[in-house]
């Protein structure tokens, strides 16, 4: 089987990676891979958003199967576009990925079928907004309708800084037309807990839960990023936890978007925050995170072709989906001065015996030799039948892996030791 993978992050190593293990699998195209995936796949110079590129390309190559991970050409309708050249894909079609491209889409959904969230109020208008916010009790959450590369969450200790986060989304225009609407919503507090789970559109098999770590630095100071290290399992997430999600998040996420005519084939992300109050979702993103899928595919024992074929046809109840009871940690190497500014170019060299996995996400080949390119340059993944162990296993491979500016978290898998010992 030929395969084509859209993207080019440390996340779409971990799925080709995945992926190479079936023996099915002849040849990956990674459109546009990196420096890093090109040792995995080959990468072809179509960039991630280039819809009518990958349809093109798809056909020429005659494709068996489109794996679209990112959420930009899903929300802008990459799979619709391959689905109908005859090209099946993994990933919802537009219709459904609305459900991570629209945050006033998705709130409206779980009030109306009845699933847990925080309590919100929508404004299209930046007078009305302004005043809301004004007398909104605090900390206050406010957030763009649309996509902001993972920065359109401002969370406001005071009415002043609500009232300059709502200028700069609504009339500053922060994210373009992202910020045409807003959602102003109730500050909610408990662990976070990431669930990736397969959907064909009427069963739901979650995979390994996961705790990600947004701020750039030690003990969650810094700027929110999109993620510098995970964790697999999260031990927050009990048996307990998890059948009360099944039942009153998972399955009726799933049946709404069926309902509203919008069926989601594909991974759906479901962002939780455990509150004194149950179980509540924080956001829903229409594909695999990053980098919760550099720990949760790791511990994928079944197939991730075969899950992702499922997905597509709708035999996912037919098809065995099972996770190792083991445990993955993965800390991102990253570039001095990401979110901000950063300078790239250093050259990556790595010691003979790192046992972990490196999935590459920031990185280019220059003259045979691979260069820093990026903000998150790549994770390191170890697993081990632990937490401890595989966390310690992780920063020992860290530190056999160079660049210049290299700089990383040295808390990832902290907060989660802590819940294991309470
Ligand atoms: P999001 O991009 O929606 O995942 O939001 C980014 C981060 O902001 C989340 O991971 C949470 O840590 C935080 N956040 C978002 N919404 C809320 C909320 N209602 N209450 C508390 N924290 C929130
Ligand atoms: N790690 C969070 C995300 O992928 O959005």
């Amino acid at each position: 089987m030929k395969i084509m993978v859209i993207g080019g992050g440390g996340r779409e190593h971990a799925v080709i990676r995945k992926l190479k293990e079936n023996p099915a699998v002849e040849t990956i195209y990674a459109l546009p891979g990196n420096g890093g995936i090109a040792a995995d796949a080959v990468c072809v110079d179509i960039g991630a958003k280039d819809v009518d590129g990958a349809v093109r390309f798809a056909k020429e190559n005659a494709i068996d199967f489109a794996v679209v991970t990112p959420d930009d050409p899903l929300v802008l309708g990459m799979v619709d576009a391959l689905e109908a050249a005859g090209v099946p894909c993994f990933g919802p079609d537009k219709k459904a990925a609305v459900i991570e491209g629209s945050k006033v889409f998705s709130k409206n959904l779980m009030k109306k079928y009845g699933i847990p969230t925080a309590s919100y109020e929508v404004f299209d208008d930046p007078a009305a907004a302004l005043a809301y916010v004004r007398t909104a009790p605090l900390p206050t959450v406010v957030k763009a309708d649309g996509l902001a590369l993972g920065k359109g969450v401002l969370i406001a200790q005071t009415h002043e800084e609500a009232e300059q986060a709502v200028r700069s989304i609504m009339e500053d225009k922060q994210f373009g037309a992202s910020g045409d609407q807003i959602v102003v919503e109730q500050f909610l507090t408990g662990p976070e807990v990431s669930v990736l789970a397969f959907t064909d559109g009427v069963t739901v098999k979650p995979m390994v839960s996961s705790m990600d770590h947004k701020r750039a630095h030690d003990h969650d100071q810094g700027l929110n990023t999109g993620g510098m290290g995970t964790v697999a399992p999260n031990p927050y997430y009990t048996k307990e936890i998890a059948a009360v999600c099944m039942e009153t998040i998972f399955k009726p996420t799933v049946a709404a978007m069926a309902a509203e005519g919008r069926p989601f084939r594909g991974c759906l992300y479901f962002g939780l925050m455990l509150t004194p109050d149950g179980p509540k979702v924080i956001e829903y993103n229409c594909r695999f995170g990053d980098p919760e899928t550099q720990v949760v595919l790791p511990l994928m024992e079944s197939d991730l072709l075969d899950a992702m074929q499922a997905c597509r046809n709708g035999s996912l109840d037919k098809t065995d989906i099972r996770f190792s009871d083991r445990s993955a940690c993965c800390v991102i190497m990253a570039s001095e001065g990401y979110p901000e500014h950063y300078e790239k170019g250093y050259e990556i060299t790595r010691d003979a015996d790192v046992a972990a996995q490196v999935y590459v996400a920031g990185a280019k080949l220059d003259s045979g030799k691979l260069v820093t390119s990026g903000g998150r340059v790549l994770g390191v993944t170890a697993v081990a039948d632990t937490l401890p162990q595989a966390i310690q296993a992780a920063y020992a491979d860290v530190e056999k892996v160079r660049f210049g500016n290299a700089f990383y978290r040295h808390d990832i898998g902290q907060r989660a030791l802590q819940a294991l010992e309470n």
